[in-house]
C-alpha cells in the first residue's frame, strides 16, 4: 500500500489547542536543499568532499514517500536498506528548518546511536555534536540550541522525559526500529499516545519505523488508520538466502566452516551472528587456527554489547587490504550498514532475558530468534551491493520461528514496567495505554508489589526510595537488599547451614576465586550483573560496604540484608515438615529438599515458591530481624 497523499488532514480535536500548521518539504525541495551551494542547517558553503558523498544517497525512496504525508502520526514500513534511518530523519529535519526545535530519533542500542549520528552529519556536511549530535547512558555529544537533530537510545528518551515530560524542545520524535519491543521502547510509545491526547503537546510530530514490525499493533495504539502508513518500496542489490539442508547441531563449528570456505573462495566481509558474547570469542579462537595461514589477509572482528567503544567501532573502520570477519551478537542486527558486507551468516540463536522467578532477575536463556530478527539479520547485506546470506537452520525450522519478537513487557512481570510508568508521572494504567497491556492479575500484583517495598504509595505516586531505585537493571525486590542501609554482602563467605542464599554467594566467590564446580555460564552473568549494579549504585551514590567475614555479625548483618529483599515472600513453621506462607494463608508448603537449611528458627524467607508449594532458595530468619 502506498502513501495516500490526497489523504484529507486529521479532524480537529475537540479541544481549543494551537496547532501550528505543520510544514512540509516536498521530495524536490528535500532534493534541492541538498544539492545546493550552502548548508541549508547553516548557511555555510559546503565542503568539497559533500558533492562525491551526496551521490551516495541521493535519490533513497524513503524521503519521497515520507515528504508527502502530512499526518501527525506517520508509521513507517520499508524494507532494510531502503533508507528510513538515514534519509528520513533528514526529511524531518528540513520540514522544522524554520523552528528552532529538534528532531530526536530513538534507537533500541548504544552502538548505532552513536554510529547514525556520525553518518548523517558527514550527510549533512557538518560535525557530529553540533547540529546534528546523538546521547546515550554515559556518552553524549551535542550542542543545546544548536543541535536539531539528535539520535538516542529508548532509555535516554525516557530519561529526558521524566524532567520534560512534554518535550518541549522537541519538534518531532522518530522510534526507530519499533518492532524491537523493548521495555523502554513500549514505555516511549505510551507516553507519545499519552502525550498526543493532552492538548499541550498537540503539534509534536510522532513516526514510527521499522522492516518488520507489527504495523497493526501500531496503527491500533496510536489509534490512526491506514492514511496514516507509508510503505517504503526496496531498494536493496539482490541477495540470496540458503537455508542449511539438516538440522546444524555444533553452530560454532558450522559458522567456523562457512567463514574458512569464504575467506578461500568468495570475496568481501562477512558477517556472523551468534547468541552471545561467550560464542563471538569461542569463534575467534577456532578462526585463528583454521585460518592460520591465511590470517594476513583477514581481520578477525568482535562486536558485542560489553566491548570498549573503540573496539567497536573498528568494524566501521576502512581496511583496504584486509577482509573483515566480524563476529557479533544481535547488537548489529538493526540500523547498521557495514561498506563491503557480502555475507551473513546466521545461527538463528540469541540470548534473550527471561524473568527466572527463583532469583527475582532476569537471566539469558539461549532461544531461536523471530523470523523479525531473521529479516533484520539478512537485512544488513545487500545494501551497498548484492550479498548472500547461510543461514545455520533449515526452512522448517524457520517456519517454526515467531512472526515478532516477543514483548519484553510480556516476558517478565509487570512490576519493572509499573515502577517506570511511576517515575514518569503515571499513577494509573487508565491514563496510559501500552501496545501490549498487562492483564488484571497482573497489574494488581505489580502495583502491591510496589506498595510492600514502599517504592509507590496508595496514590500512585513514587516515593522517596522509589526515586533511588528507579533505573537498576534487576527487579525491583533485590535491589532493595542493595539499598537497605545495612551493610551488603560483598565478598567471602564460608559455606553454610543457615541461608541458601549465603551458599550462592559463597560458590559464587569461589567460582571468582578458581573454582570450576558450577556453571561458569551462570557465574559469568551473575559477575556481569554484579558490575553492572555496582555502576548504578555509584552513579545513585549509594555506598558499597563490603561485610568483613570475621566479623562476628556477618551472618546477621547478611541476613538483614536478604530479609530487607525477601521481606515479601516470608513463611513460618507450621509442623515439622510444612511451612505457612505469610501472604498466602491456607497454602501449605514445604522445603525445598535440596536446601541445606535446618529452618531450626521456625521462620524463613524464601525466593520462590513454586507450583508445587515446595518453598526454593531458602534462608532461616530471626523474627526481629
Ligand atoms: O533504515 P534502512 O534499513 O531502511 O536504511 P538506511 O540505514 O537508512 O540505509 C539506506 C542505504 O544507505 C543503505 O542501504 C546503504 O546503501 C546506504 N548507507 C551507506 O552506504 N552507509 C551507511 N553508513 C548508511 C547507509
Ligand atoms: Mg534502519
Amino acid at each position: 500500500m502506498s502513501a495516500n497523499t490526497n489523504a484529507p488532514l486529521s479532524a480537529p480535536a475537540p479541544l481549543p489547542r494551537l496547532v501550528p500548521k505543520r510544514r512540509t518539504v516536498n521530495q524536490a525541495r528535500y532534493e534541492q536543499l541538498q544539492d545546493g551551494q550552502r548548508n541549508p542547517l547553516n548557511g555555510g558553503q559546503f565542503s568539497p568532499e559533500y558533492s562525491s558523498i551526496r551521490s551516495g544517497f541521493r535519490g533513497l525512496p524513503a524521503s519521497q514517500h515520507y515528504c508527502d504525508s502530512s499526518k501527525d502520526v506517520v508509521i513507517v514500513q520499508g524494507a532494510t536498506g531502503s533508507g528510513k534511518t538515514t534519509q528520513l530523519p533528514k526529511a524531518a529535519l528540513f520540514n522544522e528548518l524554520d523552528h528552532p526545535r529538534m528532531v530526536v530519533v530513538t534507537q533500541p542500542r548504544k552502538l548505532p546511536t552513536r554510529e547514525l549520528a556520525q553518518r548523517l552529519a558527514v550527510e549533512l556536511d557538518v560535525n557530529v555534536g553540533e547540529e546534528v549530535g546523538y546521547s546515550c547512558k554515559d556518552e553524549r555529544q551535542l550542542t543545546i540550541g544548536r543541535t536539531k537533530l539528535l539520535f538516542v537510545s529508548d532509555g535516554t528518551l525516557l530519561k529526558k522525559m521524566v524532567t520534560d515530560r512534554t518535550l518541549r524542545d522537541v519538534a518531532c520524535v522518530i522510534v526507530d526500529e519499533c518492532h524491537e519491543r523493548s521495555v523502554d521502547s513500549d514505555i516511549v510509545l505510551a507516553l507519545l499516545q499519552k502525550l498526543r491526547k493532552e492538548s499541550t503537546r498537540a503539534d509534536l510530530k510522532i513516526v514510527c519505523m521499522s522492516a518488520t514490525g507489527d504495523m497493526h499493533k501500531l496503527k491500533s495504539h496510536f489509534e490512526v488508520d491506514d492514511r496514516s502508513v507509508v510503505s517504503l518500496p526496496g531498494h536493496t542489490f539482490p541477495v540470496q538466502i540458503y537455508h542449511s539442508n539438516g538440522p546444524v547441531s555444533d553452530y560454532i563449528a558450522a559458522a567456523r566452516d562457512r567463514v574458512a570456505n569464504h575467506v578461500l573462495h568468495g570475496s568481501g566481509d562477512v558477517l556472523v551472528f551468534l547468541p552471545g558474547q561467550d560464542d563471538c570469542i569461542d569463534l575467534l579462537s577456532h578462526l585463528r587456527g583454521h585460518l592460520a595461514p591465511h590470517l594476513v589477509q583477514v581481520s578477525l572482528l568482535l562486536l558485542y554489547r560489553d566491548l570498549p567503544v573503540a573496539e567497536q567501532s573498528m568494524v566501521f573502520e576502512p581496511t583496504p587490504n584486509l577482509r573483515k570477519i566480524v563476529l557479533a551478537t544481535n547488537i548489529a542486527e538493526t540500523s547498521l550498514t557495514l561498506a563491503d558486507l557480502k555475507l551473513v551468516i546466521d545461527t538463528g540463536l540469541a540470548k534473550v532475558a527471561q524473568y527466572d522467578a527463583a532469583n527475582g532477575m532476569d537471566r539469558l536463556l539461549l532461544s531461536p530468534i523471530s523470523k523479525a530478527s531473521a529479516t533484520q539479520r539478512a537485512g544488513r547485506v545487500g545494501r551497498t551491493s548484492p550479498g548472500t546470506v547461510m543461514r545455520l537452520y533449515t526452512a522448517a525450522q524457520y517456519a517454526q520461528f515467531e512472526t515478532h519478537t516477543r514483548p519484553a513487557i510480556l516476558r517478565s512481570p509487570f512490576t519493572e514496567t509499573l515502577l517506570k510508568l511511576t517515575v514518569h508521572g503515571v499513577r494509573s494504567m487508565a491514563e496510559v495505554s501500552l501496545p501490549d497491556n498487562p492483564t488484571g492479575p497482573q497489574l494488581a500484583n505489580a502495583s502491591e508489589e510496589l506498595r510492600a517495598l514502599c517504592l509507590r504509595d496508595g496514590q500512585g505516586s513514587l516515593t522517596a526510595l522509589g526515586r533511588q531505585v528507579r533505573g537498576m537493571p534487576v527487579d525491583p525486590k533485590p535491589q532493595i537488599r542493595l539499598l537497605e542501609p545495612d551493610p551488603v554482602p560483598g565478598c567471602g563467605a564460608g559455606i553454610s547451614g543457615w541461608s541458601d542464599h549465603v551458599t550462592a554467594l559463597s560458590a559464587f566467590e569461589a567460582w571468582r576465586q578458581n573454582a570450576h564446580f558450577l556453571s561458569v555460564e551462570a557465574c559469568k552473568e551473575a559477575e556481569r550483573l554484579r558490575s553492572r549494579l555496582e555502576n548504578e549504585m555509584q552513579s545513585v551514590q549509594i555506598p558499597l560496604i563490603r561485610a568483613d567475614f570475621d566479623d562476628p555479625l556477618y551472618n546477621e548483618r547478611l541476613g538483614r540484608a536478604i530479609v530487607a529483599g525477601l521481606f515479601w515472600n516470608i513463611a513460618v513453621k507450621a509442623d515439622a515438615y510444612s511451612w505457612q506462607v505469610k501472604r498466602s494463608p491456607g497454602q501449605v508448603c514445604t522445603l525445598d529438599r535440596n536446601s541445606l537449611v535446618s529452618g531450626d528458627t521456625g521462620m524463613v524467607v524464601f525466593s520462590e515458591n513454586d507450583p508445587r508449594a515446595v518453598l526454593r532458595m531458602v534462608t532461616d530468619i530471626h523474627p526481629d530481624w
